[in-house]
């Protein structure tokens, strides 16, 4: 497994490009099934998910080509409707296969997610919504997921929770029902208008993503070429910002959506950054030291993102007094801070809160990263830190981040990478 070695000390400044969206291309990837014709999809990141996604296209079928952040997919036939277990453990979003692959080829095999290192992920919205459209589900040997459904059938449907992935199930499985299918309280993420935009552009009749209820008209077969824009990563942007400020620098970001990190910027302007925002850029400039945050509360959009729930408390780790975290999102999101704790900070986790007493300093320490934004965190941790961190478990981290020690190199971080 590779592993970051960073020096810290460093105030970040410079300008930093953001990458496309990784929890926006996943489910497009999943929805190009629903074309017979050429997809192409401009700005996407290289990343480990997105290319484990590739994978499980070509297998299903699909002619595919990435090059230079352009993903072409053409799905002519299907010749397998069993996803590998290998790939399907690889990635927990592999689960977004299933609305396609039902709309698409009436059935689909597929491992069942398990949980992860942020708490048990379960799947029971998904299936509880598409077995109201019809589909048969059964867990046979193993864990795998066997689907069916000979006919999918629109209907209204309320989720209990607006969770992303069941949305972008739910709306995929939708194009091809007979009829009209209504997602009342679905999840209202940037990436859920995105998923909707992508589908409109191949010609489906869809409104309503970011409202309280999604509306898809099913309809026949789609044969169109079509080319489309991957928005850019709201995450991977609220790291770079957490970055700037837990070094006391100056970063101009470039391709973001200030729309998108509203919630974001204002908990970086209460922790005492100055953001300048333009229309497609902004510049964030960090105070001397910042200043602790109240209380953050995660919740799903438009509330504070979970994905920034690690990164921000790295950051206030290091503020001047005391702040609260509290996730609402994931059962068990705090596991990173035993590792910042190696490295001098004070935080005390009960259950869903994180009290954290900023610190004057952190020190460099061999840390493991076991998941995405909780390795983001200890990244951050060690570009702040006196002396040198190891931040072991590259690979979590290489999820969601397209080469994330270039783009700190590029703004004076001393970063490396080791294998
Ligand atoms: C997506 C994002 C992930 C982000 C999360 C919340 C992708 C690829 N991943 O994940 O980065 O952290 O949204 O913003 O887009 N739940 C259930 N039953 C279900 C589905 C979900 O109980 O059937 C629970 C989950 O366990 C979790 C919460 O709902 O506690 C949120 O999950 P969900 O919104 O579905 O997140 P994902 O789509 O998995």
């Amino acid at each position: 497994m590779g592993k970051f070695i960073v020096r810290g000390g460093h105030p970040l400044n410079g300008s930093v490009k953001i990458q496309g969206s990784k929890n926006a291309v996943l489910p497009i990837l999943a929805a190009s099934l629903l074309n017979k014709g050429t997809c192409k999809l401009n700005n996407c990141p290289n990343l480990r998910d997105v290319n484990v996604a590739i994978e499980i296209l070509n297998i299903i079928g699909a002619e595919t080509s990435f090059t230079d952040h352009t993903i072409r997919i053409t799905c002519k036939e299907i010749k397998e409707t069993v996803v590998p277990n290998h790939l399907a453990a690889e990635m927990r979003s592999s689960i977004i296969f299933l609305g396609p692959m039902l709309a698409r080829c009436k059935e689909i095999s597929i491992s069942y997610p398990g949980g992860c290192e942020i708490g048990p992920r379960p799947i029971d919205l998904h299936i509880k919504a598409l077995k109201k459209m019809g589909a048969e589900i059964f867990f046979a040997n193993e864990g795998i997921l066997r689907c069916r459904a000979n006919e999918l059938i629109g209907c209204e449907m309320n989720l209990d929770y607006p969770s992303v992935g069941a949305t972008e199930n739910i709306m995929l499985a939708a194009v091809y029902a007979k009829g009209r299918t209504i997602i009342n309280n679905p999840a209202k993420e940037p990436e859920i208008i995105s998923l909707q935009n992508f589908l409109k552009a191949m010609g489906v009749s869809v409104y309503g993503a970011g409202s309280g209820r999604i509306v898809i008209e099913g309809r026949e077969e789609i044969a169109c070429d079509m080319e489309f824009d991957i928005i850019p990563d709201r995450i991977e942007a609220g790291t770079m910002m957490a970055a700037a400020a837990i070094t006391g620098g100056e970063l101009y970001l470039q391709n973001i959506i200030p729309g998108h990190i509203r919630p974001i910027i204002l908990k970086m302007t209460e922790a005492g950054c100055h953001i300048q925002e333009e229309e497609d850029s902004l510049k964030v400039t960090a105070p001397k030291r910042l200043k602790a945050v109240d209380i953050t509360r995660t919740s799903p959009y438009p509330g504070f993102p979970t994905d920034m729930q690690p990164q921000t408390v790295a950051m206030l780790s290091l503020a001047q007094g005391t702040s609260i975290m509290i996730e609402t999102v994931f059962d068990n999101r705090f596991g990173y801070t035993e590792e910042l704790k190696k490295m001098g900070a004070d935080i005390f986790v009960e259950g869903r809160a994180a009290i954290i007493r900023g610190v004057p300093e952190l020190y460099g320490s061999y840390v493991k990263s076991k998941d995405l934004r909780g390795g983001a965190a200890l990244i951050l941790a060690g570009l702040a830190a006196k002396g040198e961190t190891i931040v072991d478990g590259a690979v979590h981290i290489e999820r969601g981040y397209d080469k994330i020690e270039d783009k700190l190199r590029n703004v004076g971080a001393d970063i490396i990478k080791i294998d």
